[in-house]
């Protein structure tokens, strides 16, 4: 049943990259525990311009947990306090009347602060041109049904495709590691047999690519796959491992 909240905010606000932040203090009456975390977001953004005052920035776009944009770090949650979902699936009936919430972007190396709640992923971009995908010889379509795939194998890597390159991984690792985003990919592609004869090069050169853009090592806390809006298992980490250490006997 939909009730109105009053809440108090606690937002990161930071003109740059290389500007130092702080968090500024903001009260919401009215809130309908029906609106989603965005909703409410926009409704203080509408208030702040009113005020003539800076509207807070904040990443999204199709609000449906699908492209991974919504990348907010919210009561000391990536995505807050629900499980398996993005912050653009998260609704305001999992807060209370009078709570107060913090709202941080991701911290990580890796990830710098473009303003306010906005951090540049381009990182994510360049592990992916590193190797995150399948050299292929255009010509005519192939027949769908020509390279018969096991359905444990296809289950596989389409689980391991179900990630969406929000970050969260990497804001719930202490060490600010990429590993499991960076599994999913390896493993989306090395499951299948499109995607075998690549295999161990692409995880070296995606691994490459991961450690020299600042991000840090995997030491099993598994924060990761407990923090994924999407479920992606870090058993991923370990095939990524597997490929990785074929790759550098191979050399
Ligand atoms: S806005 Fe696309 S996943 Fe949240």
């Amino acid at each position: 049943m939909e009730k109105l909240i009053n809440i108090t905010l606690k937002v990161w606000r930071q003109k740059g990259p290389k500007v130092k932040g702080a968090f500024e203090t903001h009260s919401l009456e009215g809130i309908s525990t029906e609106s989603s975390f965005l909703e409410m977001l926009d409704i203080l953004n509408e208030k702040l311009i009113n005020e003539g005052k800076e509207p807070i920035v904040f990443d999204h776009d199709c609000r449906e947990g699908i492209c991974g944009m919504c990348s907010l770090y919210i009561n000391g949650h990536p995505h807050g306090p629900d499980e398996d979902i993005t912050t653009c699936q998260l609704h305001m009936r999992k807060f209370k009347d009078g709570e107060t919430i913090t709202i941080e972007p991701w911290r990580s190396h890796g990830f710098p602060v473009i303003r306010d709640l906005m951090v540049d992923r381009t990182a994510f971009d360049k592990i992916m041109q590193a190797g995150g995908y399948v050299s292929v010889n255009t010509g005519g379509i192939p027949d769908a049904n020509a390279i018969p795939i096991p359905k444990v194998d296809a289950d596989e890597a389409m689980d391991a495709a179900s990630c969406i390159g929000c970050g969260a991984c990497v804001a719930a690792c202490k060490n600010g590691s990429a590993m499991l985003f960076v599994s999913a990919k390896v493993s989306q592609l090395a499951l299948l047999p499109q995607g075998r004869v690549e295999a161990s090069r692409r995880a070296k050169a995606m691994v490459s690519k991961m450690d020299e853009l600042g991000f840090g090592n995997c030491t099993n806390t598994q924060a990761c796959e407990v923090q994924c809006p999407k479920n992606v298992s870090i058993a991923n980490i370990a095939r990524m491992n597997r490929e990785f250490l074929k790759a550098k006997f191979q050399d």
